[in-house]
C-alpha cells in the first residue's frame, strides 16, 4: 500500500456494478440537458482534451476571455445546469462530512488519449468542504502530490466506481490524470472515463 498524502483517501470499489449503472444512467440524463462541450484555458484559448458539462447550482468552466470561474448557466446553451442526480447527493453524504449540500458537480469526460494537467482545484471560496470524487468507465492513472507544485507526487490507478476525497489538509493538493486505459471497463457504451467531481462553492 503507498502512502497518500495527508487528506487524501481513496476508496477502492465503493460502487458496485449496479450502482455504477445507475450513476451512468443519472449522468446520461444530465448529458442529454447539459451537452458535453470543449473547454478552453484561460488567456491561450487552447482546447483542453477533455470534455466537461455539469449539474448543480453553479458549474465550473472556463474559456479564453474570462478563465476558470463558477456560473449558474451552461456557456454553450445558455440555460441552468440540470440538478445534481439524487445518487451522487447520496455520495456526498457519504463522504463530505460537511453539513451543507454540494452546489456543483463538474462531470469530465476523457476520450482515451484525453490527460488533465497537475492542477489545484481553488476557484471555490469554501476550501473547508471537501472534494468528493468518482471514476465511472476506463482505469486512469491518477497523479497527485502535495499543496505546493514542485511537491513529489505519487500515481495511483483508479478504476471505475473508486472515489477519491481531498479533503482537510489534502483539500489543496495538486493532482492530474496522466493517462486513461483503454478497455479496462463495460460500464459505459463506448471508450473513455467519467469523472464526476462534487464541490461546495460559496460559504455557507
Ligand atoms: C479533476 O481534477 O477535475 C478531475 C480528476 C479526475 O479526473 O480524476
Ligand atoms: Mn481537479
Amino acid at each position: 500500500m503507498i502512502q497518500l498524502p495527508p487528506g487524501i483517501r481513496h476508496i477502492p470499489g465503493h460502487l458496485d456494478m449496479d450502482a455504477q449503472r445507475l450513476l451512468v444512467d443519472e449522468i446520461r440524463r444530465v448529458v442529454a440537458d447539459a451537452p458535453l462541450y470543449v473547454p478552453a484555458m484561460p488567456r491561450t484559448g487552447k482546447p483542453m482534451r477533455v470534455r466537461m458539462t455539469n449539474c448543480g447550482a453553479l458549474g465550473w468552466v472556463t474559456d479564453k476571455e474570462r478563465g476558470y470561474r463558477y456560473q449558474a448557466t451552461h456557456p454553450v446553451t445558455g440555460r441552468h445546469w440540470p440538478p445534481i442526480p439524487p445518487g451522487l447527493l447520496r455520495l456526498w453524504d457519504d463522504f463530505s462530512r460537511y453539513p451543507h449540500p454540494p452546489e456543483a458537480c463538474l462531470v469530465n469526460f476523457y476520450d482515451p488519449r484525453a490527460r488533465m494537467g497537475l492542477h489545484q482545484d481553488r476557484d471555490e471560496e469554501d476550501f473547508d468542504a471537501p472534494v468528493v470524487s468518482v471514476s465511472l468507465g476506463d482505469a486512469c492513472l491518477f497523479r497527485v502530490g502535495g499543496t505546493k507544485r514542485a511537491d513529489a507526487t505519487m500515481s495511483l490507478r483508479l478504476e471505475s466506481g473508486d472515489v477519491v476525497l481531498l479533503a482537510g489538509e489534502g483539500r489543496l493538493c495538486y493532482h492530474g490524470v496522466d493517462r486513461i486505459y483503454p478497455e479496462t471497463s463495460t460500464i459505459l457504451k463506448g471508450a473513455g472515463r467519467i469523472n464526476l467531481t462534487l464541490r461546495r462553492v460559496t460559504k455557507p
